[in-house]
């Protein structure tokens, strides 16, 4: 798709290999760093993860490291606050997100506050005020194989006090520096390989067919598809062999510099709004709203989805004749990929299985509606529309 006007950047350095940790300190002394603050969690700390970049950097001459490993699962405006006045407190130069998405996105905030000599994140709430460079040199070292998080311009932070996400978007919040090594995903468990590998083939397939696709963020998406299609079960099958690890990073990678410059659409929207009313973890609730949102934009991204057919069903796109079929087979391929998921892993196949009660399909619908992904979506949506995609769902 060639649109009459688009923007499109990734200004990521990418380390991606089976011992990519090991240059971090190369990296840092390049930027002219000398006590990096490591943020990651407790989880990450007992299983010796972490440690593996503690340790680089030590092998790497950079001892006087601090590690902040007090992020939650689900991170909020006073993690990102506190994060911040450590990093002061201690005479830190720059931040290394070892960690999810929530890891990844609390350093972003956190270098929002520093960068402007604040103390409190909700003063810089929207996605224009982040004007100027980035003071904080920044390497993100993905855990997960799914958000993409290490080389998009987005963050998602809680705020507690008044139960809302607060969401940042500007391209000073890429990091300087993504390193993908598969020692910190070779031990994910099946579930959670199979969610955030969904995650990231939700990134793709909305980037390709969203209002704001092009040429470049559709050269992503489709490789991030192909890869995800061919590594995803092989990661399942055999997830201790790094090939296998390897390939889903790069993948969950290249979806998230595509939907990063794209966008994604109501897959994500619903599916925040899942997450948030339900708590319905994000990569289930892409899994089972894919599908769903790919046949609510048939009529208009039917021939989007159709071009993803090779990618998505490998040589049985070739049984369909008929191009105005493609679109459909694309979706029948999304929920083959599914059914297998949910046979190796128990991943729910419908919204029900994933604990939503009926009664919160309308407050879902309200808040989905209202979540800025919908404007990107390729069919406008409303709040029928959405509440009864979520009937469909159920
Ligand atoms: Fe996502």
């Amino acid at each position: 798709m060639i649109p009459g006007y688009y923007e499109f950047r990734n200004s990521t350095k990418i380390l991606s290999g089976s011992r990519a940790i090991e240059n971090i300190p190369f990296e840092l002394k390049n930027m002219k760093v000398v006590k990096p603050l490591v943020l990651t969690n407790k989880q990450l700390v007992s299983l010796g993860i972490a440690d593996i970049v503690v340790k680089a950097l030590e092998k790497g001459l950079l001892p006087a490291a601090v590690v902040y490993d007090d992020v939650p699962v689900d991170s909020s405006v006073n993690v990102v606050n506190d994060v911040a006045r450590v990093y002061r407190d201690k005479g830190c130069d720059a931040i290394i997100a070892v960690g999810g998405g929530s890891v990844i996105d609390t350093a972003k905030g956190a270098s929002i506050v520093i960068t402007h000599g604040a103390s409190d994140l909700k003063q810089y709430m929207g996605s224009e005020v982040l004007v100027g460079d980035r003071m904080v040199p920044f390497v993100a070292v993905p855990t997960t194989a799914g958000t993409g998080s290490e080389v998009t311009t987005a963050a998602v932070i809680k705020d507690t006090e008044r139960h809302v996400k607060m969401g940042f978007v500007s391209f000073n919040l890429l990091p300087d520096v993504a390193v993908l090594d598969p020692r910190m995903t070779v031990g994910l468990p099946p579930r959670i390989t199979a969610s955030t590998g969904m995650d990231a083939l939700c990134h793709a397939v909305e980037a390709f067919s969203c209002r704001q696709a092009n040429p470049l963020s559709d050269c992503y998406a489709r490789a991030a598809i192909d890869l995800i299609c061919e590594y995803l079960p092989a990661a399942l099958e055999k997830p201790k062999v790094q090939k296998n690890r390897l390939a889903m990073a790069n993948a969950a990678l290249l979806a998230g510099v595509s939907f990063s410059n794209a966008m994604v659409g109501i897959v994500h929207a619903v599916g925040h709004a899942c997450g948030g009313v339900a708590g319905v973890p994000h990569g289930e609730a892409m899994a089972i709203l894919l599908p769903h949102g790919m046949a609510y934009n048939l009529e208009v991204a039917g021939e989007r989805y159709g071009e993803l057919l090779l990618h998505l069903a490998g040589s049985g796109a070739y049984c369909v004749e008929h191009p105005a079929d493609r679109g459909r087979a694309a979706i029948e391929a999304v929920r083959a990929m599914n059914r297998m998921l949910n046979e190796k892993t128990g991943m729910p196949l419908t919204l029900s299985e994933a604990g939503v009660t009926e009664d919160q399909l309308p407050a879902i619908a309200q808040a989905a509606i209202n979540d800025g992904a919908i404007a990107f979506n390729p069919k406008d949506a409303d709040y029928e529309d959405v509440l009864a995609l979520l009937r469909r769902a159920f």
